[in-house]
């Protein structure tokens, strides 16, 4: 915010009328050179006590400038509508001098501050960014013996809605499972893909990793390849269509459409999936965090996972912090339970928490995690 209204100064020619235009030009230059690493400013913070420290002045210095940038534009603006006010007025010279003053002290201010950065060896924003983002969000159905706590419950609702439905008369149901970011969505329904019922149940099952595109094509593809081990190399919707028909004509499946986020081409796929009502009971489990996503593509309401109990959220941390290391100390324990109570349900959070303390046995650096604003 503070760099769009520098930007703004500098085009409304304050910078000019207030003689502070060298300054504000350096101030630009640092602050764009910052705000490249802010993303990873803000992801490191939470280990490195010293980047969040950096991170608090960085927010302090910038309301401080943003505040004599708005004292500028007001002082301005009484400039032009009184007109018997005039550069020479002594109180706009005062003004002018005290500003000038001011701005030196923000540019030494974030000088430092830069200079600091460069200790962090923060990463700047890279373009690649969302395509390594694309591959890491990837999932797929393979389950490990440690890895569930809890969702007893959620998983033997599913497993009978799967085994039900796909008795019935209808052909073709959509059992969405919302909730936000990390809340164990994916983990669930690969426990309830890996459950013996439902592998008994359906003649084949599928995963596919939808992510933040929904590509039909991209779609279809997966479910030729997972089942049959090659990639289709087919070039048109039209072939896919029918490859993917052939594979699930008569057959009763599940399909796993994992991480959806948006239905504009749902209908297509929908259509391609039904086989013109020659599939034999599929089922299909969607997660997402949206819930329009949910109401739009499912046949019945949406399953709202609620947040993980928290003794199950700290049995997760516990195993992740401890490890296999059996002597648990008593004053991280206590100390433990206290972060696990602030992830307030998220698996994700007290996983990634837990990990991040493993191997740390000093009582103030796992208080500097309770502490911070995770
Ligand atoms: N019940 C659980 N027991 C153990 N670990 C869990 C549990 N639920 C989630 N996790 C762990 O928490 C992390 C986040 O879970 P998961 O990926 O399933 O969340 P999600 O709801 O699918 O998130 P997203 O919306 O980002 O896809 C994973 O590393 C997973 O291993
Ligand atoms: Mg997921």
């Amino acid at each position: 915010m503070v760099i769009e209204n520098l930007q703004a100064f500098i085009q409304d020619e304050l910078a000019t009328l207030w003689g502070v235009h060298s300054q504000i030009q350096e101030l630009s230059g640092n602050l764009a050179a910052i705000h490249a690493v802010l993303q990873d400013a803000e992801e490191k913070q939470i280990r490195e006590r010293v980047v969040k420290l950096w991170l608090q002045k960085l927010s302090d210095a910038a309301h401080v400038l943003d505040d004599i940038l708005d004292e500028c534009s007001i002082e301005s603006n009484r400039l032009q509508s009184d007109q018997c006010l005039t550069r020479l007025d002594p109180v706009t010279i005062m003004f002018r001098r005290d500003i000038g003053k001011r701005m030196k002290e923000m540019v030494d201010r974030f000088r430092q501050i830069d200079e600091e950065r460069r200790r962090f060896e923060l990463r700047g924003r890279v373009p690649e960014r969302q395509q390594e983002d694309e591959a890491w969000r990837q999932t797929c159905s393979g389950i490990t013996k440690h890895n569930i706590y809890g969702r007893e419950q959620d998983t033997e609702n599913i497993v009978e809605f799967l085994s039900r439905s796909a008795d019935s008369s209808n052909d073709f149901s959509v059992y969405p499972i919302v909730g936000m970011g990390g809340l164990g969505k994916t983990t669930l329904v690969r426990w309830v893909y890996n459950d013996n019922k439902v592998i008994e149940h359906f003649d084949l099952r599928i995963w596919v990793c939808v992510s933040t595109e929904f590509n039909t094509m991209r779609i279809l593809e997966s479910i030729v390849e997972s089942t049959s081990g090659h990639n289709p190399n087919l070039s048109t919707l039209e072939a896919l269509k029918n490859k993917v028909q052939e594979i699930l004509l008569g057959k009763r499946y599940l399909l796993v459409l994992d991480d959806v986020w948006s239905t504009d081409k749902w209908e297509d796929l929908k259509s391609v999936l039904l086989c013109g009502g020659g599939t034999k009971g599929a089922a299909v489990l969607v997660t997402t965090r949206v819930e329009s996503v949910a109401s739009v593509m499912g046949t019945c309401p949406a399953h709202h996972l609620s947040p993980l109990f928290e003794d199950d959220n700290w049995l997760l941390f516990k195993y992740h912090a401890f490890g296999s290391d059996k002597v648990e100390h008593t004053e991280l324990v206590a100390i433990g339970k206290k972060i696990v109570k602030k992830c307030g349900g998220s698996p994700l959070a007290s996983k990634a928490l837990g990990s991040l303390l493993r191997n740390k046995k000093e009582e103030i650096q796992w208080v500097n995690v309770l502490e911070s604003k995770f």
